[in-house]
């Protein structure tokens, strides 16, 4: 155990915790490209040879079926409920991540993406709320994950659902700040209107867990994500309006811009991640500039 955790860098280990570090792709509000975000970053930083794990906490599935595993993949699986309900474990529960190359559900229908594992999700997901609120002790699920943890994954990405209900709380709880809760926003002001929501329920979540040792409870925004903003051909109004709200009220959190492109719709049509299927594209490139600046730089 001790030596498998050894060998991973201490920027991945905060404070020589046993769990990895965490990105929190988080902000309820609809379709503001968290699936996207945490999908492409994740993959992008696995190609560059930086081992992670993909969390689809959203009962939507989108984030698994862009990691190539669609309900038919998953019957019969242990998926994410299966942690939140305490009927599975950690390991028993990870597939690795992959993309479509062939017919069918064989092996050989797949590619599996190096580095990158994904804890499938499950539309049971939905109850999740309900069972935590029926049971005070069901919220320490993620907290006996992270834990238990004895891998070396480096980074974890959490795709969350566009709500801050109490399975979201029992996840967002256990980080502090040197994880990052980055909310995805499309380049719209409407979409930024929601953050100032989500910076609530954060300073709400640190006020809750204010004296409690055995948690850190400092979910804390690091970095923000603007995506769709404009091209010398998509230069409308509201998404031009939207990068300079951003720049002014939350220059110092943004990473670089992640730009418009009328086919990343095709990672849900052709469920395959970004920078798999469209690796030229605006976005694809842009999240390669994302994870530079994080300081991933490509280790292969
Ligand atoms: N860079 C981009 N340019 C244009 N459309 C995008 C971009 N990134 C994501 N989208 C689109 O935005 C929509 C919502 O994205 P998604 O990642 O599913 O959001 P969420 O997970 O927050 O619901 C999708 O239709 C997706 O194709
Ligand atoms: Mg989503």
């Amino acid at each position: 155990m001790a030596a498998k955790t050894t060998s991973v860098e201490n920027r991945f280990r905060p404070n020589g915790r046993n769990w990895p570090l965490m990105y929190a792709f988080l902000i309820a509000c609809g379709g503001s490209t968290k699936t996207t975000s945490a999908t492409s970053l994740a993959v992008t930083n696995a190609l560059r040879g930086y081992k992670g794990t993909i969390w689809d906490l959203d009962a939507n599935l989108s984030t698994s079926l862009v990691c190539g595993y669609d309900e038919k993949a998953l019957e019969g699986r242990k998926n994410v409920y299966d942690l939140v309900t305490g009927r599975a474990t950690l390991d028993e529960i990870v597939v690795p991540a992959r993309y479509r190359i062939g017919d069918g559900y064989e092996d050989d229908a797949f590619m599996e993406i190096p580095n990158l594992n994904l804890v499938p999700g499950s539309i049971e997901l939905a109850q999740a709320d309900t069972y935590i609120a029926l049971d005070a002790d069901a919220q320490d699920w993620f907290k006996e994950v992270l834990e238990s943890y004895d891998g070396d994954d480096e980074i974890w990405y959490l795709d969350f659902p566009a709500s801050y209900g109490r399975m979201v709380y029992s996840v967002a709880r256990m980080l502090d700040e040197n994880d990052s809760v980055v909310p995805s926003v499309r380049a719209d002001p409407k979409d930024i209107a929601m953050l100032p929501k989500l910076l609530e329920e954060l300073v709400r979540i640190r006020e809750k867990n204010r004296n409690r040792r055995s948690v850190p409870g400092r979910p804390t925004v690091n970095h923000l994500l603007l995506t769709g903003t404009p091209t010398a051909t998509y230069s409308e109004a509201a998404p031009r309006r939207a990068k300079e709200i951003a720049e002014k009220k939350y220059g110092h959190w943004l990473l670089p811009f992640v730009r418009y492109s009328a086919d990343a719709k095709k990672i849900y049509e052709d469920t395959c991640p970004l920078p798999v299927i469209l690796p030229n594209s605006y976005p694809a490139e842009d999240y390669r500039k994302v994870s530079t600046s994080l300081g991933y730089t490509d280790r292969t």
